[in-house]
């Protein structure tokens, strides 16, 4: 195994990505006690947020509050989304370390989740990273629907090509690859990252992969043999876009840090508490955890 990066880094984006598509508003108390449950479990990477319209998603709307009330833990990088310059003004009130600006791979899914083209979006993107860096916050991009579109179908990997070159001459830092609806397989992410490798290094790339046909582990390991090791995930596999019709959650946090624990590579994340954290947020929410490993382990435990 030696082949594979002896450690990675783990993005939880439960609080964001996992709880923007829930139903019944989640209070803000929750929303914080997730943040601190994640980084007391040892995530030192953490989506809180967005500053998106609270008319397109009402669960974010309390981006405030939530930034407000955290009690920040060294080492912790905590990142929010903002579409435009008003989010990302919005947003550096609340001194987030990295913001990310979120496009897409495919024009329809562009329309739907940010009502604008692709060439737009990166007009709207252009003057929000150059305040963002301008006022010391690492720029990170989100590029959806990057192996697959619920409106247009195949996404090829030019397209892929296309957006990440965008997105690296606006001065963005670190490329997130998402496959929004999960229908990626492991030949199909690989050529996707092999093109973002062209303009971004392996430490400033990540995929963020849904689990919707179970594939996101898979996918993770085809991106570890390229020597990818960044990845989100979303503890109890919560998540979904509302603007991603069939989107499920993302792949969960533990599911991954099962097997990278099983291969010997290092994230510093506890297993046991993130368990913990994925029985409790699901608990909240009123269902059992998703995923297969907090399953797995907390019927152990019961059974203990
Ligand atoms: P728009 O309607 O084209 O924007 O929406 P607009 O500039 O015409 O403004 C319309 C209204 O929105 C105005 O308010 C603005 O003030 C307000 P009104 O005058 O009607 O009262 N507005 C805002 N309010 C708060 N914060 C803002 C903001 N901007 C405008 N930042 C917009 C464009 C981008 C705002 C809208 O389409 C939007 O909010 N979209 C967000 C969609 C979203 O959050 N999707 C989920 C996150 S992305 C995701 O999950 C994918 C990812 O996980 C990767 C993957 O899996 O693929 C990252
Ligand atoms: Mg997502």
């Amino acid at each position: 195994m030696n082949h594979l990066p002896p450690r990675v880094t783990l993005l939880d984006v439960g609080p964001r990505d996992g709880l923007q598509n829930e139903r019944e508003p989640v209070s803000t108390e929750v929303k914080v006690e997730l943040v601190h449950r994640l980084q007391a479990a040892g995530c030192r990477e953490i989506e809180v947020t967005s500053y998106v319209s609270p008319k397109w998603v009402p669960q974010m709307a309390d981006n405030h509050a939530v930034m407000r009330a955290i009690t920040r833990a060294p080492g912790v990088r905590y990142s929010v989304l903002t579409p435009n310059l008003k989010g990302l003004e919005a947003a550096l009130a609340d001194r987030p370390d990295e913001i990310v600006v979120f496009g897409a791979a495919s024009e329809a899914f562009s329309r739907r989740n940010i009502n604008c083209s692709i060439d737009e979006s990166i007009e709207r993107f252009r003057p929000v990273v150059a305040a963002a860096l301008a006022a010391g916050v690492r720029v990170r991009c989100a590029i959806s629907c990057a192996l697959g579109c619920p409106y247009q179908g195949e996404v090829s990997a030019d397209e892929v090509e296309h957006v990440v070159r965008l997105m690296k001459g606006i001065g963005v830092q670190h490329c997130g690859i998402a496959d929004t609806i999960g229908v990626g397989t492991p030949a199909k992410v690989q050529a996707a990252m092999e093109r973002a490798l062209k303009y971004f290094p392996a430490a400033e790339l990540s995929g963020h992969f849904h689990d919707t046909y179970g594939q996101a582990l898979t996918n993770i390991y085809a991106c570890l043999e390229l020597g990818i090791h960044r990845f989100d995930a979303s503890v109890a596999g919560l998540g979904g876009c509302p603007y991603a019709k069939g989107a499920t959650g993302n792949v969960a946090t533990e599911d991954v840090l099962f097997m990278l624990n099983g291969l010997g590579i290092e994230t510093g994340i506890d297993l046991d508490a993130l368990v913990d954290t994925a029985g409790w947020i699901s608990a909240q929410l009123g269902r059992p955890p998703v995923s297969r490993v907090a399953r797995a382990l907390l019927a152990k435990r019961a059974a203990a």
